[in-house]
């Protein structure tokens, strides 16, 4: 799989995007280790609170599917600048994929390449609960 591929993934799953309220649609594709690709959307709800980012559904996918180990998470916004993961999606990304490469992918298709750590230093983890 290569990055190209991953990127058009990540393009189609922003397709998906349920987003009736803030009408920005994003796409995520995760590579796991064992070389299968999910993808994920965002998915709205009209009780804000709840809405879920592209990136925590494609992670959440993979880990229903039985996934654990992950390489390269990619996210695309059809915008020229690079859209950048929320809080809560670094603290998910951290815990499931410390490791993980993460591509901010725009509608040139340029990319901008990060990591889990990078995203979210000093993070609160299982460590701190020993
Ligand atoms: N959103 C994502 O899906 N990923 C991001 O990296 C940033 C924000 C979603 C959440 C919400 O549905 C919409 O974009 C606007 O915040």
């Amino acid at each position: 799989m290569t990055d190209n591929e991953l990127i058009q993934q990540a393009i189609e799953a922003s397709k998906k995007a349920y987003a009736p309220y803030s009408n920005f649609h994003v796409g995520a594709a995760v590579l796991t280790s064992s070389g299968k690709v999910f993808q994920g959307c965002n998915v709205e709800n009209s009780s804000y609170g709840l809405c879920n980012c592209a990136e925590r559904t494609a992670l959440f996918s993979a880990v229903a599917a039985g996934e654990r180990e992950f390489k390269k998470l990619f996210v695309y916004v059809d915008r020229e600048e690079f859209t950048s993961p929320c809080g809560a999606c670094r603290q998910v990304m951290i815990e499931l994929a410390p490791d993980m490469e993460v591509y901010l992918v725009n509608n040139k298709k340029q990319t901008k390449k990060t990591t889990s750590r990078e995203l979210m230093p000093w993070a609160f983890s299982a460590e701190d609960l020993a």
